[in-house]
């Protein structure tokens, strides 16, 4: 049989996408991201003003039980008592000794792991009452409020922190936040120093957990000032609702005004523009009275002719200017994005989008990354997600909290549905705060499709209580979004009545329930909320208890769980399941299953911690994306086991693959769907090889050659040129090279890096669900042939230059190398000075 030239691949149609051991995917994730567009901040428009406040706070680590070590804050005598005698947060107090930093920051991740089984789920951070030096962390930030912002509403909104803030501005105590993962907002305008210095304090106290999984501790998400007039858009309540009926999309638009202020007339304008930018619609409302005790309420309607629908393969972004003026002078305006697409859910027929079916290829996702913890700067969230695009996902399921803004910011650009899920299952006021907050923070987002309760209630689901507590959230959730339905993540392993409530039946698990339950309610829309929780280790391919290694075959899952080829072709093979999440896309800190120290993270992803992928992935992207797809493993390096039989796997999706050692073959294999091909191979050094057929003609080939001994390292990173604003990062990928500059897959050599210029490091790692090295120091080994390093930039465009050595470690001396990376001059984001 002839291969076909790369030019007959092209024409005939037929994608190249051969993987490599060494993953060229963040490389492909990259090339996707610069597709779309850069992320942009939140849409204030003038005369709002919303500031970054992320940048040049004070930090310090104080004590959960001991006031002496706390800022002598708690000594149980009225501590609350007088609002204004908080003497730390104001001038009185000196924070020079403080560490600087810059937010988002997670202080858990800089901690060094105990050996203590009650933080496993917590990734062994000691973090909780039982370690109260090191639970809590004070922020200070000393800041500047003009004369003439004298008479604005200006108010400090934290995206999430965790947990537990209490909040204090020039000795007085403005307020608290408990959970770890809403959005909460302050007034500070009657507490502000104007034309003068201001005092911000901020405790964090992460000694009581929301979750059972890893979750950071401190302000990990970022902060902002923003400044308005006194009539104002209510926050989070400008609705865009599009129906899209043959070429045509309805718009209902909706706002709330208020005005701190006496009542005045009001008018609201909406200006609707299409992906370009170019203006498409107007809409303006009748006269509105509005004063603070009687907001006004505004809705109008509008529509669009032959809209650009939104999809995860078209992520067209419309935007809406609304604006609230008075007396002809703007009081207040912002931008909002919004997506025209429809979606609908059928009990026999699964999900479908703008019409057309569509099968949820989807991942449970927790929100930390290696070396950042749970602080990830925006471009991560983006590169996180270009890695699950690449693996042909087209869902994410935010589990089991509210998800970070940028995180729905980058599924809504870059094409990712989403289901969203809250922390709380609970009607209590904290868990409708929660609810309310996360729907009309998000319901704008088309990438939303389905909001979740909650996960797992096991005992609300069988109690009374259970289903009054569903029915009101869900009747709340309803109220505040009429466009999308509601589901929780219900254990099938019981049979439980609970899930009647549910719009959308969630399975977690259990394929045995699947179809009788379906039998049972012929009339419920259903979707695997939570499936898989396949476990495996990059790069290892035999399964050893005593290292805490599971082989990256597909092999191995827990008690209640699937192999990633069991539930997806179940799945796949159901027109009623309207697909499913995976239990998880990326490995995650905490929850070690199935083994415990030293193991500090999970072995659920598809990807390892930091994004490289595991043998599954190219399962995934042979049957959930849209390339051909040869993955051929393992590595081709078993110096010790010559002449054994090597179980040889391929992930494919063309007709058929022949594989051949050496040029010899060891016969061809009938691809079946959703299934992978295998053939036992005795070792011998050399090129291992697989051909894949597509219609009579070899389309693929993939090779595996025995790797000499590590000569040199190599840097990659993601990009050569990234933005100089503080925040932009770059991510390395580093390996060592043969000498004839093939990467060496079995390597576990340590690196050492010198980061210089205008930027620093601000985190390691290598996938190891074992490794305890520090995220923070510039020195990673390698794991399995990988490691990752990412470097920030700061504000000064110039250059950042990577260096990595291997120091006077251990043989092998390997010469330096380095990179450098530009960073350029763009226009900073409005600041808090
Ligand atoms: C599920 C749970 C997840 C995770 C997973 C591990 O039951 O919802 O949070 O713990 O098990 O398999």
């Amino acid at each position: 049989m002839t291969p076909l030239t790369r030019r007959d691949l092209l024409r005939s149609g037929l994608a190249l996408s051969a993987s490599t051991l060494v993953p060229g995917t963040v490389q492909r994730a990259h090339a996707l991201l610069a597709r779309y567009p850069a992320l942009e901040s939140a849409g204030a428009l003038p005369p709002r003003q919303r500031l970054l406040f992320d940048f040049g706070w004070k930090f310090f680590p104080g004590h959960a039980s001991d006031p002496a070590r706390d800022l002598g804050f708690g000594k149980g005598q009225g501590d609350f008592a007088k609002s204004g005698e908080f003497w730390f947060s104001t001038q009185k107090f000196d924070d020079s000794k403080w560490r600087d930093l810059n937010l988002p920051h997670d202080w858990a991740v800089e901690l060094p792991f105990v050996r203590d089984e009650e933080q496993n789920s917590h990734g062994y951070k000691p973090l909780g009452r039982r370690y109260p030096e090191t639970s809590v962390g004070w922020y200070r930030r000393t800041f500047d409020i003009p004369k003439e912002d004298s008479g604005r509403r200006i108010v400090v909104e934290f995206d999430g922190a965790f947990r537990s803030a209490l909040i204090f501005l020039n000795g007085y105590f403005i307020g608290r936040n408990d959970n770890g993962y809403a959005p909460f907002r302050f007034d500070l305008t009657d507490f502000l120093n104007y034309d003068g210095k201001n005092y911000l304090m901020v405790r964090m106290d992460a000694s009581f957990g929301d979750g059972w999984f890893y979750e950071g501790a401190g302000i990990y998400r970022h902060v902002w000032l923003t400044k308005t007039d006194r009539m104002h858009l209510a926050p989070w309540e400008s609705i865009v609702r599009t129906t899209l009926s043959g070429n045509t999309a309805k718009l209902s638009l909706g706002t709330i005004v208020q005005n701190e202020g006496k009542f005045e007339n009001c008018r609201v304008q909406w200006k609707i523009f299409d992906p370009s930018g170019k203006e498409v619609a107007t809409a303006e409302s009748g006269p509105l009275i509005a004063a603070s005790a009687q907001p006004a309420f505004s809705s109008v309607g509008t529509s669009l002719s032959n809209p650009a629908p939104w999809s995860p393969e078209t992520p067209n972004l419309y935007s809406a200017v609304v604006t609230v003026e008075s007396e002809g002078k703007v009081r207040d305006a912002e931008r909002i994005n919004f997506g025209v697409r429809d979606i609908k859910w059928d009990a026999d027929k699964g999900f479908f989008l703008n019409g057309k079916p569509v099968k949820i290829k989807g991942t449970c996702n927790h929100q930390d990354h290696a070396g950042v913890g749970a602080a990830l700067p925006d471009r991560l969230q983006a590169f996180r997600l270009a890695v699950l695009k690449d693996m042909g996902g087209n869902a994410v399921r935010t589990s089991h909290n509210m998800p970070t803004p940028e995180w729905v910011e980058a599924c809504d650009r870059m094409g990712m549905m989403m289901m969203c899920e809250t922390r709380l299952m609970s009607a209590n006021p904290e868990g409708m705060a929660q609810l309310e907050t996360m729907v009309k923070r998000y319901r704008n987002s088309p990438s939303i499709i389905l909001w979740s309760m909650g996960n797992e209630e096991w005992t609300m689901m069988f109690q009374p209580q259970g289903v009054r507590v569903i029915d009101d959230m869900i009747r709340r959730a309803h109220e505040l979004d009429p466009t999308r339905m509601c589901t929780a993540a219900a254990n099938t392993a019981f049979d439980t009545h609970f899930p009647e409530q549910l719009d959308v039946m969630g399975f977690n698990y259990n394929l045995k329930v699947h179809d009788a339950w379906h039998k049972n309610h012929p009339k419920t829309p259903s979707v695997g909320s939570e499936t898989a929780s396949t476990v495996s280790t990059r790069g290892i391919y035999s399964t050893d208890k005593l290292r805490n290694w599971v082989s990256a075959y597909d092999l191995n899952h827990t008690s209640w769980s699937q192999l990633a080829e069991e539930w997806w072709k179940f799945y796949a093979t159901r027109e009623w399941l309207s697909g499913g999440f995976a239990w998880t896309g990326f490995d995650y800190r905490g929850e070690p299953t199935p083994y415990g120290w030293p193991s500090i993270n999970s072995q659920f992803g598809i990807v390892d911690m930091c994004g490289f992928p595991k043998d599954n992935f190219y399962y995934y992207k042979a049957w959930w994306g849209s390339d051909a797809v040869l993955h051929l493993f393992p590595h081709w390096n078993w110096e010790q086991r010559e002449g054994e039989p090597i179980s040889v796997w391929v992930h494919s999706n063309l007709d058929s693959v022949e594989v051949f050692l050496n040029g010899k073959s060891h016969g061809s294999q009938k691809v079946q769907p959703y299934t992978h091909l295998e053939w036992k191979v005795p070792y011998e050094p050399g090129v291992l090889e697989a051909r894949g057929t597509k219609d009579g003609k070899v389309v693929l080939t993939e090779k595996r050659e025995t790797i000499g001994d590590p000569e040199t390292i190599r840097l990659t990173p993601d990009r050569t040129e990234i933005n100089a604003d503080g925040e932009d990062v770059c991510v390395l990928r580093v390996e060592v090279l043969d000498k004839e500059g093939r990467p060496v897959p079995t390597a576990d050599v340590p690196i050492l890096f010198k980061v210089t210029g205008e930027g620093e490091l601000i985190g390691v790692g290598n996938g190891d669900p074992n490794c305890q090295e520090s995220d923070k120091e510039p020195k990673r080994s390698l794991f399995n042939g990988l490691a990752q390093v990412i470097v920030q930039g700061n504000r000064t465009p110039g250059t950042i230059t990577v260096e990595a050595h291997t120091g006077d470690w251990p043989p092998p001396k390997l010469p330096p190398t380095q990179v450098t990376v530009t960073t350029k001059k763009v226009e900073l984001r409005p600041s808090v000075g």
